[in-house]
C-alpha cells in the first residue's frame, strides 16, 4: 500500500517506518520535526521514503501529501503530561486541531483508511475490583490523601481499597489530564469523520512504550527514559508514590507491528485496540530491572507524586490478538536489557 505516516521521524514513527518497509509498503512521511522533540531539523528518511517537512496543521501541505495515498497512520502528536497547565493550548492545537486537519484533508483526497495513535490514558484510572461492589471505576485520588501517602484510588461507593482489574476496550473512557483528553478527542473526531465519509478507523490505545530511541531529557519523556538518563549519570532512579503503581511496559517494535497490522487488516468501521504486553509491572520493578541491567545504584522511592498521574493502568489486549493476529515478541526482561544496552539510543 501507499501509506502516509505522520510523525514518522518520532520514536514510534521510526519503528513503524521500519516495519512498513520490511513489509513492502511505500511510505511518505509528514513530520514537523518540532524543536521540543528533535535536536535538529536535518533529519531525512532513507530513500525511497518520501519526506515532507510540514506540520499536520498545514492543510495545503496535507493536500500535497495525500496524493496517491491508500491509508494514513497518524502518529504526529505532543505526548506526555507536559510542563504545566500553560501547555494546554499547544496540546489541543497539536493533537486535536492537527487531527481535524488530517481528517478534513483525507475527506478531500477521498482517502478512507486511518490508523490513529491513541493511548491507554483515555481510560483514566480504568477499573478496580471492590470486595463489596465488584468492578468499579476508581474514585479520584485527592491531593490530601496522596500527601498522606495514600496512593490507591478508593472504591467510589465505600472507599475500600481495590484489587487490580484488566481494562478492555469497552470500559468507559475517563481522561484525567489534558493529554488524555486530547487523545480521546482525536478518537471521537475520527469516529465522526468515519460516520460521514464511510472511512475506517483503528484507534490504537498504546500502553507505556519503551525501547531504543525513546525521547529523553525533555519534559515529555516517559518514566523508563527518565530512569535510564539518571542511571547513565550514575544516579539512582527516583520512583514516585510508593513505587507500586502498575503499568504495562511494551516494546516499541511490538507497538509498531500492531500499528502496521491494523493498517493492513482493519478495513471497515471504527475499532479501538488496546496495545499492551499483558504482563503488568510496577514502576518500582521497572526501576529495579533497569538499575540491575546497568549495574547502577538501586532506585529510591520518594513518595513524591504528580496529581495528573493515574495509579494503575493495565490493558487487556485480547481483541488485538484475536482480530488482527498480533502477538508480543519482546518480553519485559529482554526488552529492558536491550534498552539498557542501547547506550546512546
Ligand atoms: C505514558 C506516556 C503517554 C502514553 C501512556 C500510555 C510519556 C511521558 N507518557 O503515560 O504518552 O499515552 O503512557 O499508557 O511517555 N514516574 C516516576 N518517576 C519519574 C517519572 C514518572 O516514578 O521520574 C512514575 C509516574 O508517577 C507514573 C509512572 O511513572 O506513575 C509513569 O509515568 P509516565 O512515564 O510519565 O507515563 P504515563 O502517565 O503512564
Amino acid at each position: 500500500m501507499n501509506i502516509l505516516l505522520t510523525g514518522g521521524a518520532g520514536f514510534i514513527g521510526l519503528h513503524v517506518l521500519d516495519d512498513l518497509l520490511a513489509r513492502g509498503h511505500s511510505v511518505r512521511i509528514v513530520d514537523s520535526l518540532r524543536p521540543d522533540v528533535h535536536a535538529t531539523s536535518d533529519w531525512r528518511p532513507p530513500a525511497p521514503v518520501e519526506f515532507m517537512h510540514a506540520d499536520v496543521r498545514d492543510a495545503a501541505a496535507l493536500d500535497r501529501a495525500l496524493v496517491g495515498i491508500d491509508a494514513v497512520i497518524h502518529l504526529a502528536a505532543k505526548v506526555g503530561l507536559g510542563v504545566d497547565v500553560s501547555d494546554t493550548p499547544d496540546y489541543v492545537s497539536s493533537n486535536d486541531y492537527g487531527t481535524a486537519e488530517v481528517l478534513a484533508a483525507m475527506a478531500r483526497a477521498k482517502v478512507g483508511r486511518l490508523t490513529l495513535a491513541s493511548s491507554m490514558v483515555v481510560y483514566g484510572e480504568g477499573r478496580g475490583l471492590c470486595p463489596v461492589h465488584g468492578a468499579v471505576a476508581p474514585g479520584p485520588r485527592l491531593d490530601s490523601a496522596m500527601a498522606a501517602g495514600q496512593f490507591e484510588p478508593p472504591c467510589p461507593v465505600c472507599g475500600e481499597t481495590l484489587a487490580p482489574a484488566m481494562v478492555g476496550e469497552d470500559v468507559a473512557t475517563d481522561p484525567r489530564n489534558v493529554y488524555a483528553t486530547t487523545k480521546l478527542a482525536q478518537e471521537l473526531f475520527a469516529s465522526n469523520w468515519a460516520r460521514v465519509t464511510g472511512g475506517s478507523v483503528a484507534a490504537m490505545r498504546y500502553h507505556n512504550v519503551y525501547g531504543p530511541g525513546m525521547p529523553r531529557d525533555t519534559p515529555y519523556a516517559g518514566v523508563a527514559a527518565i530512569f535510564l538518563s539518571s542511571l547513565r549519570k550514575g544516579l539512582a532512579p527516583q520512583v514516585f508514590e510508593d513505587g507500586g503503581q502498575r503499568r504495562d511496559f511494551i516494546h516499541v517494535r511490538d507497538i509498531a507491528a500492531a500499528t502496521v497490522l491494523a493498517t493492513e487488516r482493519h478495513m471497515a468501521g471504527v475499532r479501538a485496540f488496546n496495545v499492551g504486553s499483558g504482563t503488568p509491572r510496577t514502576v518500582g520493578q521497572m526501576a529495579s530491572a533497569l538499575a540491575e541491567a546497568l549495574n547502577g545504584p538501586p532506585s529510591i522511592v520518594t513518595g513524591k507524586y504528580r496529581l495528573a498521574d493515574v495509579r494503575h493502568i493495565v490493558a487487556d489486549s485480547s481483541r488485538l490478538r484475536a482480530e488482527l493476529g498480533w502477538d508480543v515478541k519482546t518480553d519485559f526482561s529482554s526488552g529492558m536489557k536491550e534498552l539498557a544496552a542501547s547506550y546512546d539510543h
